[in-house]
C-alpha cells in the first residue's frame, strides 16, 4: 500500500474536514457524559471532534497522532491536551479515561491488536470504546467517491481491517458487549474543491488518469443538476469488564 504522508496532506485536511454530526450523535447517544469525563481520541489529526465534543459536553479531552503537521492545527486549551503518539503505545497511565475513540483511523493503525489491549489499559473499568470505520458495504456504496473513482473501491478495501477481525481482536483483547451501529446521511455535493484538492485519502491511491477523468465528470454533474453524497459509517462499541 502507498503510504500516505498525513504531515503533507494538513493544510488540506484542516481546509476542507469538519466534524461529522452523525459521529458527534452517535457518541452522544450511546456514551453517557459528564463534565467530569475524561476522553481519548485516538488519531486525533487536526483534533476536531475533541474540540467539538468537549465544547458541547464541558469534559476533558486528550488527543494522540503520529503527525506533527496535522497536530499543528490541533490547538491545546485548558480542557483539551494533543501529543504525538501511535495507538499501539498509548503514553498515559492505567485506568484513566471513559471513552477511548477513533474516527477513520482504525485502517492506518499497523497492529490493531495491540491497539485494542493499550486501550483497555487505559480505560477506566466499564469505561467505554467507540470506534468509527468503513464496512466492505459502506466502502462499496461510497457516494461519490465510488460512483466517480470506482478504482478508490479495491485500493480501500485492500486497507481497511475487516469488521469481524476487528470485533474478534477487541474480545480477544478483553472487551465485552461489543455492538455495531450503522448510521448515514444523504447530502448534496455543493462543491468539487474538497475532491480536487484530494481530501480524501483514498483518491491518492488511484492513477492521475482515473482521478482526473472522475473529477471531470463531476464537475460536468455538478454543473446540470445536483449531486447526492451520502455519508456513512459503522460504530463498533465495546467496554471494559
Ligand atoms: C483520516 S485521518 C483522521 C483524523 C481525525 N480522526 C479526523 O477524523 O479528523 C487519519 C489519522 O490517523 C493518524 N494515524 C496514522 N497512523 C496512526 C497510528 N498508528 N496511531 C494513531 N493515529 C494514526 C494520521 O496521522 C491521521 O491524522
Amino acid at each position: 500500500m502507498q503510504n500516505l504522508d498525513y504531515d503533507k496532506m494538513a493544510s488540506t485536511y484542516a481546509r476542507h474536514r469538519t466534524a461529522n454530526q452523525l459521529v458527534l450523535s452517535e457518541l452522544r447517544r450511546k456514551w453517557k457524559s459528564s463534565p467530569e469525563s475524561k476522553i481519548l481520541e485516538v488519531g486525533c489529526g487536526t483534533g476536531l471532534y475533541l474540540k467539538a465534543l468537549t465544547e458541547t459536553i464541558g469534559c476533558k479531552g486528550w488527543g494522540i497522532d503520529p503527525s506533527q503537521g496535522m497536530l499543528r492545527y490541533a490547538v491545546d486549551s485548558e480542557d483539551i491536551h494533543f501529543f504525538e503518539g501511535v495507538a499501539e503505545e498509548l503514553p498515559f497511565e492505567a485506568s484513566f479515561f471513559d471513552l477511548a475513540f477513533s474516527v477513520n483511523v482504525i485502517h492506518y493503525i499497523k497492529n490493531t491488536q495491540d491497539y485494542f489491549r493499550e486501550a483497555l489499559r487505559v480505560l477506566k473499568p466499564y469505561g467505554l470504546i467507540c470506534t468509527a470505520t468503513d464496512s466492505e458495504k459502506i466502502i462499496r456504496n461510497r457516494k461519490p467517491l465510488a460512483q466517480y473513482w470506482p478504482g478508490t473501491v479495491e485500493a480501500d478495501l485492500g486497507r481497511y481491517p475487516k469488521i469481524e477481525l476487528l470485533r474478534r481482536q477487541m474480545t480477544e483483547a478483553g472487551f465485552v458487549d461489543i455492538e455495531e451501529h450503522e448510521t448515514y446521511r444523504i447530502f448534496e455535493v455543493a462543491d468539487a474543491a474538497p475532491y480536487r484538492d484530494k481530501a480524501f485519502s483514498c483518491l491518492h491511491l488511484i492513477s492521475e488518469e482515473e482521478f482526473l477523468a472522475g473529477l471531470q465528470r463531476l464537475e460536468i454533474d455538478l454543473k446540470t443538476g445536483p449531486v447526492h453524497g451520502m455519508s456513512e459509517f459503522v460504530f463498533l462499541w465495546g467496554h471494559r469488564p
